[in-house]
């Protein structure tokens, strides 16, 4: 692997209307071609590729296999179920499709585990190949042929199809334009954190009411409110989210009360449920 880690933009990071920019190329190396025609035809990423900001093309591995039966597989040396990926079908691929300014990615559970930052990096990229294996593996010499292997998460599935559709659809929603200017920019407000809390109709359901702040029209309250919730949320859920994070001088504030209220929260709970132990 020759690519190196990438950190996201910081809070402070200033965020101006980007350059107009040729449409990202994504080429799909996979045994499986038909398993991408839905993921990526519909919704955003449908969209994306029919506006013209991405084309992505889905090639059959196979194509490049050995002999009568194009194969593309066999036992593993010294003995061991399964399959493992040749090299020959994938280097037959690479030397047809790899250009000077390609990115080849191998999804792996053992590659650096994807996240946002990555997706942002990627997206900026003008041609990525995702060699999709299936089987046990690879041939370990595949791997020699690879810029970034990537990890979708601790788990393992049964190929690199299913992680190459995650990451395409996470590359491709980064992209300018691909989605309204207003959901990008909600995005970048409260990068690194997770989503505040959100309501529609009814303003109330089974007893639950729709925070007051949110109807209130007044647009700087609620977006504060917003920024404390996603806050609120992030620290509950993901604690380690905000270590890594550069807060803002508001931020800080927010967090501050967010740690002073859940900490009374914390003391009232424990202490009713001692009352009702007694
Ligand atoms: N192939 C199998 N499992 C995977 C995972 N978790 N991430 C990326 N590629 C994989």
């Amino acid at each position: 692997m020759s690519d190196d880690g990438q950190t996201g933009p910081s809070a402070d990071e200033p965020s101006g209307p980007e350059p107009p920019r040729a449409p990202i190329e994504i080429e799909i190396l996979t045994l499986f071609p038909g398993m991408f025609a839905g993921p990526l035809a519909e919704s955003i990423p449908g969209r994306v590729q029919s506006r013209g900001l991405a084309t992505v093309r889905v090639h059959d591995l196979r194509q490049w296999g050995l002999g009568r039966h194009k194969t593309v597989d066999d036992y593993t040396y010294g003995g061991g179920a399964g399959m493992v990926l040749r090299p020959e079908p994938a280097a037959a691929a690479l030397a047809v499709l790899r250009r000077p300014d390609s990115t080849v990615i191998l999804p792996d559970p053992g590659g650096e585990v994807f996240g946002q930052a990555r997706a942002l990096d990627l997206s900026k990229r003008s041609h990525l190949v995702i060699l999709c294996p299936r089987y046990e593996g690879v041939d370990e010499r595949i791997r020699a042929m690879i810029d970034l292997e990537l990890s979708i998460g601790d788990y393992v599935l049964s190929g690199g199809e299913i992680p190459a559709m995650v990451m395409v659809d996470t590359i491709l929603r980064l992209l300018p334009g691909a989605i309204d200017a207003e959901s990008t920019a909600e995005e970048s407000f409260t990068a690194g954190l997770l989503e505040y809390p959100q309501y529609t109709r009814p303003p109330e359901f089974e007893g639950v009411a729709v925070p007051a702040t949110l109807t209130s029209g007044h647009h700087e309250e609620v977006r504060k409110w917003r920024l404390k919730e996603a806050l609120r949320r992030t620290w509950r859920r993901r604690p380690e989210l905000l270590e890594g994070r550069q807060l803002s001088r508001e931020e800080s504030k927010l967090l501050a009360e967010v740690s002073h209220e859940e900490n009374v929260r914390a003391t009232d709970e424990t202490t009713r449920s001692s009352e009702t132990a007694d």
